[in-house]
């Protein structure tokens, strides 16, 4: 490979996207939001009609870049089609040559749930960035623009922590790739940490084994 892979890993809302963008940007390495594959697998299948949970191969089959450039795959009803369109092995296999192919060239930082254990068992780094389930719905919230003193915020972040648990569970018990962490994995707890702080230790990490 023409550069080191940096593999980071997790559930939802743990705050990986923005910890990898930040990697990739002072490495100089390329980034891939793997998420976004399964999210415009699931978006093509709801916009045939279809139920997620039914065979869609042929969507990751026939993926094109646009369809990676769509601004509709942000929501909660297309997380959950991509967590359901992910739990199907002929989905995921479809996907893992796009994968490995974007990091060959310079190498690359891919965020996702089986980079390190699937993708790339041989990454130069793994990182595993976690935080409590209250936490993420909070940063959740906020970042779908939710107002705190809202009289229903409570309510609505106690059902983003519902739909958050119930993907979390349903990546980490399917049998293709589930969510994991890596038996040489650097596990990041992000709960009393601000994306500053997760992006210095995560620097570090990378510099010493690099
Ligand atoms: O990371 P994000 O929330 O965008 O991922 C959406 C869904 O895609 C996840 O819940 C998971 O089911 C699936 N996914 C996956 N493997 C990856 C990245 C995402 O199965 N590497």
């Amino acid at each position: 490979r023409g550069g080191p892979v940096i593999a980071v890993d997790g559930p939802a809302a743990a705050g990986k996207g923005t910890l990898a963008r930040r990697l990739a940007e002072a490495l100089h390495l390329p980034y891939l939001d793997t998420g976004l594959l399964y999210r415009a697998v699931g978006r093509l299948a709801l916009d045939a009609g279809q139920d997620p949970a039914a065979p869609a191969q042929e969507f990751a089959i026939r993926l094109q870049p646009t369809d990676l450039q769509r601004t509709d795959l942000r929501t909660p009803e297309v997380a959950q089609a991509a967590s359901k369109v992910a739990a199907q092995p002929a989905v995921r296999a479809a996907l893992v040559e796009t994968q490995r192919r974007f990091a060959q060239a310079k190498g690359a930082v891919l965020d996702g749930r089986d980079i390190g254990t699937a993708i790339f068992p041989d990454a130069d780094v793994k990182l595993f960035i976690t935080a409590s389930p209250a936490t993420r719905a909070l940063r959740r919230f906020l970042q779908l623009g939710g107002n705190q003193s809202a009289p229903d915020a409570p309510a609505r972040i106690a059902e983003l922590e519902n739909a958050l648990r119930e993907r979390d569970n349903a990546d980490a018990q399917r049998s293709s790739a589930p969510m994991r962490v890596a038996d040489d994995a650097y596990v990041i707890e992000t709960d009393d940490l601000e994306a500053d702080a997760v992006l210095t230790k995560a620097l570090q990490i990378v510099r010493e084994r690099l």
